[in-house]
């Protein structure tokens, strides 16, 4: 919204979709547009813009002093991807309110029985359009003529249940826009020509009967030139920098942006924001912090590749180090968690570890658990974070809670992380996003610091969470003697790492022809164990999410209680075979799969030739300490997944029906 620039509405719309292509790998079934009037397509960003360039009657060369458009890509929870559920919702056919959500209201039946009976027609079949129609059932309905829209927006949410981030619009309240976010991330960049003369926002509280409007000092009233309000966004270190991700569909305007807290509710009126709550709580800080953020625009750019995903997966040399930096030292063999330093001595005297997430995230605590069972001689449980909820599973206040998560958004993993909080439990985080809820609400934690990850499948920071959970185990470790010798042989893995990704990628051509020959198959199957079965299931999901094959990630040790009975000499089958303590027992696998006529392709050492002679084709990787060598087991599959994804012809950042971060439940 800006108050001193004038924009045209093409200078808008193209703000829009810029914003929008920069957000599409969080979410993409439809995407959408307000200015004056709705543009809704199903499908990407692209065919939103193919469908404001048919627009012939609109003005595009028309300027506005203060200006205001929503934008929104969908990914569907309530309603298949199509115009009519794409956002903004709208009250009614007059357009009198809109409204986008990212979220799920879980009281939406309820709400929409009552507006049915008061006569409301729906024409959507999303939870969100329940909402513009409820705010225009209160507005109909007001007390007093001078009910402000800040405070109209108040009553609406006090009146939903779910998780939700929410900017309306409405025709009652001309060039004004409001925001609020309950479970979800909202952020307002603010853009001046004018050195800005305040480095925080006041929040004005209001009574407790939410009624009537805010009285304004003028002293709380801040004018900025310009302000983005922008859902879906992510932050990611490295180094000491902060980048901020989706925030890029922001960054190019301003850097300068104010995190809003749940139930914060922002008003922007002709270029003035105030921000409003209910009333203060104990604990509340009273004012939001207009915070710079500092980040490389080409950071997030394709650079030489063809995809982020591959990009990503060729960055792992330097994100690996970027999670190592200034944290292991390898002359003397230590490793400093500054972000754990205060907890580190409670977190030895729990009694069991606990590791929560999903997707990818999950895989790399299965990938840990040996070694951190090893290290810290404690039990160690890996969870997925919606079956650990269902079960209702016991936690007890000395237990430590890790939750491992790219995002740090993903509302499984948050809700987790409250249920363990409630319970007393010592919470810490593992993300890629500083400022992100989950590092924002547990009592500490590492951030992996690999750097902003766009592809949905996500590669580099399953890695760079791998190394940062070996760190954590090494430090539990640090003061035991007899730890000693294998800390230094983990810890010199870890010197050589980088340079042991470079030669695995080097594999890629080799694994380019081997996608060649696979990629019109239905099926791929991979095997292995101990410290590689994490690799299986990350190979799998790599392969489901990007390629649509099936693919099924196989603890060989259960080979012969199922799986085998899929094996002939048609079906692909990948094995995972690595001179560490289970070396014996996966060459009987391998026998085993021999033996129905399978023609396994093995990933092993590059020396073993014996392992090599039972193998239809092996892809040779070198040889590290056994408890990182599933970061070198894991690339030949991410290389895979990629080669056979671009073959059968699909959107390998953008898979469909996928989001990066998920932040329903
Ligand atoms: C989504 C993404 C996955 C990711 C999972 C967990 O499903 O598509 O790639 O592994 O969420 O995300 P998180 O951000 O918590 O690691």
């Amino acid at each position: 919204l800006n108050y001193h620039v004038p924009r045209t509405r093409r200078e808008i719309l193209e703000i829009l979709l810029k914003g929008l292509l920069r957000l599409e790998y969080r979410g993409y079934d439809s995407a959408n547009a307000r200015s004056i009037q709705l543009i809704k397509q199903s499908g990407k960003v692209k065919a939103l813009d193919d469908e404001l360039t048919k627009q012939q009657d609109m003005d595009m060369d028309v300027e506005f002093d203060v200006h205001l458009g929503i934008a929104h890509t969908r990914w569907a929870t309530h309603g298949a991807p199509s115009p009519v559920n794409s956002h903004p919702q709208r009250s009614d056919k007059s357009n009198e309110f809109i409204v986008i959500h990212n979220g799920i209201i879980t009281n939406y039946k309820d709400l929409q029985k009552f507006l049915e009976s008061k006569g409301y027609e729906f024409e959507s079949e999303t939870d969100t359009e329940t909402i513009a129609k409820l705010v225009k059932y209160m507005y109909d309905n007001r007390e007093s003529e001078d009910l402000s829209f800040a405070t109209l927006v108040e009553r609406v949410t006090q009146q939903l249940e779910g998780a939700f981030v929410l900017v309306f619009k409405s025709v009652h309240y001309p060039g004004e826009a409001v925001g609020t976010r309950r479970g979800g991330p909202l952020l307002i960049g603010v853009k001046s020509d004018h050195k800005l003369s305040t480095d925080h926002i006041p929040i004005l509280y209001r009574s407790c009967k939410l009624l009537g409007n805010c009285s304004l000092s003028n002293q709380s009233r801040q004018l900025f030139g310009e302000c983005f309000f922008l859902g879906k966004w992510e932050l990611t270190t490295s180094l000491t920098w902060i980048h901020c991700c989706p925030g890029s569909a922001v960054i190019e305007h301003t850097n300068r942006v104010i995190f809003l807290e749940d139930d914060d509710v922002a008003a922007v009126t002709a270029g003035r924001l105030t921000i409003h709550r209910i009333k203060r709580t104990a604990g509340d800080h009273p004012a939001r912090a207009i915070q710079t953020l500092q980040m490389e625009l080409q950071q997030i750019m394709k650079g030489n590749y063809s995809s982020f995903m591959q990009k990503e997966i060729f960055e792992q040399p330097e994100s690996v180090v970027n999670t190592m930096r200034g944290r292991v030292n390898f002359n003397d063999n230590t490793v400093t968690l500054g972000g754990l330093k205060d907890h580190i001595k409670e977190i030895q005297r729990c009694r069991r570890l606990i590791l929560i997430a999903c997707g990818t995230s999950y895989h790399a605590g299965v990938a840990t658990r040996q070694v951190l069972e090893e290290l810290t001689e404690l039990p160690v449980m890996v969870e997925l974070a919606s079956d650990f909820l269902d079960r209702n599973t016991p936690v007890f206040r000395d237990d430590v809670c890790f939750f491992i998560s790219q995002s740090g958004e993903t509302a499984d993993s948050l809700m987790a992380l409250r249920y363990c909080k409630e319970r007393g439990a010592l919470t810490v985080g593992v993300t890629n996003t500083v400022g992100s809820s989950i590092s924002r609400e547990t009592d500490c934690g590492v951030h992996i610091n690999a750097g902003p990850e766009i592809g949905v499948a996500s590669t580099k920071a399953y890695t760079s969470q791998f190394v940062a959970l070996i760190m954590f185990a090494l430090l539990m470790c640090d003061d035991r003697i007899s730890m000693q010798p294998r800390r230094c042989e983990i810890i010199q893995g870890l010197r050589v790492l980088p340079d042991l990704i470079k030669e695995v990628l080097g594999l890629d051509d080799e694994i380019q022809r081997l996608a060649a020959e696979l990629y019109q198959q239905k099926s791929v199957l991979i095997m292995g164990r101990g410290y590689h079965y994490a690799t299986c299931l990350e190979g799998a999901l790599k392969i489901k999410e990007i390629t649509y094959m099936h693919s099924e990630g196989i603890l060989a040790g259960e080979l012969k209680h199922g799986p085998l009975a899929l094996v002939d000499k048609l079906m692909p089958v990948i094995m995972i075979i690595m001179r560490d303590h289970t070396y014996t027992k996966c060459q009987n696998a391998l026998q085993q799969v021999v033996a129905r006529a399978g023609r396994p392709i093995v990933i092993c050492d590059k020396d073993d030739y014996e392992t090599a002679k039972s193998s239809s084709r092996t892809i040779k990787v070198p040889h590290c300490v056994d408890c990182l060598q599933g970061i070198l087991s894991v690339i030949p599959l991410q290389l895979l997944s990629f080669h056979l994804a671009v073959l059968r012809g699909f959107d390998v950042d953008c898979p469909r029906n996928l989001a990066k971060s998920v932040t329903v439940e």
